[in-house]
């Protein structure tokens, strides 16, 4: 089967159709008119999804750019073969989770769909390509990658490049369209350098060339890994200082925003919260602390494990905060988590806090009702196994009837603007508030009649 009909100035394939391999491709496609993209996965059910416009994931302004480019020159297939063969440059955004089996089990990058990309590769090849990793990747893969895919007998040459990712779920249309930065890792070989060239002359249809930084392909991989590590460390950093911020009547938001005005600090990612989630951050530190215990750097290992130790700490303590308060049990109180993605505008869940923060609740017999504009369908996977107890609601004003307490799990917009009276008047009494994002108006509900819980402030409480 031809995929790629018209004759195009370049044909570009994507291995992978998620979070990253959609919307970056869509974007390429959006941006390049004459180049083809093709984006193939192995999932039909998402590829069939790509090709409707109820697309299988939710990210503002998305279809907007899928329907200016798909069937001009974006195409969708599970022909992953065709793909493989008719493009002269290949990017692999396929899944890099954790590994959860074996040598490494719980922090390694489990690599086996990046291998099984780089065999089938090579099956469907006949001639020379460009391998890009979109992926992240543990530093040193491309070397792996490269003795993998020039083994082949057929005397194909295959470039292997790191052009990590850079969008944030939620905002990533906007990211891509006017990145901060663009990456791009290659050898400095001859041929190394013109593949370089060519990854670099995509971009420029649209990325200003100062933005394109080029690097070898080892520091491409590694800065990855390290700039996800160090936005996690900063959320790391100022949640520690909330639990700081409870016994001693600061406020953290005060605090955040006095360090923040440093312009050696800046004032970027220093919300507290509940914990951060997301399919990145937990993976990549994890991934690279791996790195370093194999190579013996044991103390740079435990310095950045403390900040997936500083987490998981963050969030046993919302929901130990949410017991405490609520006179040491939950058992069969109604309590609403507002918002159940693991941040704004997205429908993902994956690592969100609230997953942990449902499953404790449920642990202490609580009555669960689930809300969230976009994340119901995930939120109903993730607790698959009680969610025959739990009350899954959209709607805040019909979940929060007859309930005990709140709890804001994700930051979207509209819980701000919600009528907290009318929600009050329609709860039990004492009703609870725990808001672990600190974006709703806690003085104001404090007059209303609430108990409200904020994350590194003093709870203000009637009792
Ligand atoms: P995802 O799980 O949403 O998508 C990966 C896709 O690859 C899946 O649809 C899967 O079916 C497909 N796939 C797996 N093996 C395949 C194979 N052999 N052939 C064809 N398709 C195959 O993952 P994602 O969130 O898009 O992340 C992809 C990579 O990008 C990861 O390495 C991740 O760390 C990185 N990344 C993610 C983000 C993000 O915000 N999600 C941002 C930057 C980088
Ligand atoms: C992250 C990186 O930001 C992005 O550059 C990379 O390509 C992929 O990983 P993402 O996980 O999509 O992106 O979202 P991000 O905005 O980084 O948020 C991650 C988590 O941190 C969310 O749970 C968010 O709510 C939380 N967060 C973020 C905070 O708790 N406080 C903050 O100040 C910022």
């Amino acid at each position: 089967m031809l995929l790629q009909k018209q004759d195009f100035k370049k044909r570009i394939g994507c291995i992978g159709a998620g979070y990253v391999g959609g919307p970056t491709m869509a974007v390429i496609a959006a941006q390049c008119p004459d180049y083809s993209v093709t984006v193939v996965d192995i999932n039909e059910k998402r590829i069939a999804a790509w090709n409707t416009d109820n697309l299988p994931i939710y990210e503002p302004g998305l279809l907007d750019v899928v329907k200016k480019a798909r069937g001009r020159n974006l195409f969708f297939s599970t022909d992953v073969n065709a793909a493989i063969r008719e493009s002269d440059v290949l990017f692999v955004s396929v899944n890099t989770p954790t590994k959860t089996f074996g040598e490494g089990a719980g922090k390694a990058a489990d690599l086996q769909y990046w291998e099984e990309t780089a065999r089938n590769i090579i099956k469907a090849s006949n001639s020379d390509k460009i391998i890009v990793e979109k992926s992240t990747l543990p530093v040193r893969t491309a070397d792996a990658m490269d003795r993998i895919l020039n083994a082949n007998d057929k005397g194909i040459h295959f470039e292997v490049l790191s052009n990590p990712e850079f969008l944030a779920e939620g905002t990533a249309i906007e990211d891509l369209l006017h990145p901060e930065r663009v990456l791009v890792g290659s050898r400095e070989t001859e041929t190394g350098l013109k593949a370089r060239r060519e990854i670099v002359d995509i971009y420029t249809n649209w990325v200003d060339r100062s933005k394109i930084i080029t690097s070898n392909v080892w520091s491409a991989e590694l800065s990855k890994l390290v700039a996800n590590a160090f936005l996690a460390q900063r959320i790391s950093s100022i949640n520690s200082i909330s639990a700081l911020c409870e016994k001693t009547e600061a406020d953290v938001g005060e605090v955040s925003y006095a360090i923040g005005t440093d312009k050696r600090i800046g004032s970027k990612f220093l919300n507290p919260s509940v914990g951060f989630g997301g399919s990145c951050f937990k993976k990549d530190i994890l991934n690279l602390v791996y790195i370093c215990e194999h190579y013996g750097l044991h103390e740079v290992a435990s310095y950045w494990e403390s900040v997936v130790r500083m987490n998981d700490y963050q969030i046993r303590r919302f929901v130990l905060t949410m017991v405490q308060s609520m006179f040491s049990t939950v058992s069969r109180k109604r309590i609403v988590l507002l918002g159940f993605a693991f941040k704004a505008d997205t429908g993902d869940t994956r690592e969100s806090p609230a997953i942990y923060v449902a499953k404790k609740l449920m642990d202490e017999q609580a009555r669960l009702v689930i809300s969230d504009p976009q994340a119901l369908d995930n939120a109903r996977h993730d607790l698959r196994e009680h969610a025959a107890k739990i009350e899954f609601e959209k709607d805040p004003y019909k979940a929060s009837r007859g309930a005990h307490a709140l709890a804001v799990m994700t930051e979207w917009k509209e819980y701000k603007d919600l009528d907290f009276e009318k929600i009050f008047a329609a709860m039990e009494k004492p009703a609870f508030v725990f808001d672990g994002r600190n974006i709703l108006d806690h003085r104001r509900l404090f007059e209303i009649g609430f108990n409200v819980y904020p994350i590194g402030k003093p709870p203000m409480s009637h009792f």
